[in-house]
């Protein structure tokens, strides 16, 4: 399982270890090679929670105007796109291999990354501000 720090508010963490989850079952679908279309579905679950996930984040960043909210938007949007560019190579080339190597690597290292630059201190912000 991907180790990743915990922030101040139950939400995010909670999103956290939701999208963990959602990953690390895409990995032992691709791992078992399970038919396509299930690997679809997962996919579509963890884009679909991931935009959730941000446009609370982004809700919560808007409430309490925190100054930074471009800055952690713009990451936000930069990756849903990587997301959907992902998603669509799979759909067309059903290439499991480099599938997986993204989900293993960028994404796994995006995640902590984001939560340990992005995050940790929105969250922070957030609560202070409440
Ligand atoms: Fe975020």
């Amino acid at each position: 399982m991907l180790e990743y720090p915990q922030v101040v508010l139950d939400f995010m963490n909670r999103d956290h270890a939701e999208f963990v989850a959602l990953r690390g079952k895409l990995l032992e679908l691709l791992e078992a090679q399970a038919p396509a279309e299930k690997v679809d579905t997962a996919l579509d679950e963890l884009h679909e929670h991931t935009r959730r996930h941000f446009a609370e984040e982004e809700r919560m960043m808007k409430e309490v105007a925190f100054p930074p909210y471009p800055v952690h938007r713009s990451e936000h949007l930069t990756v849903l796109a990587d997301m959907a560019d992902h998603m669509e190579k799979w759909r067309t080339e059903r290439d499991a291999a480099a599938l997986r190597e993204w989900l293993e690597k960028p994404v796994g290292e995006w995640l902590v990354n984001h939560i340990n630059t992005m995050d940790l201190v929105t969250a922070g912000f957030i609560k202070m501000n409440q």
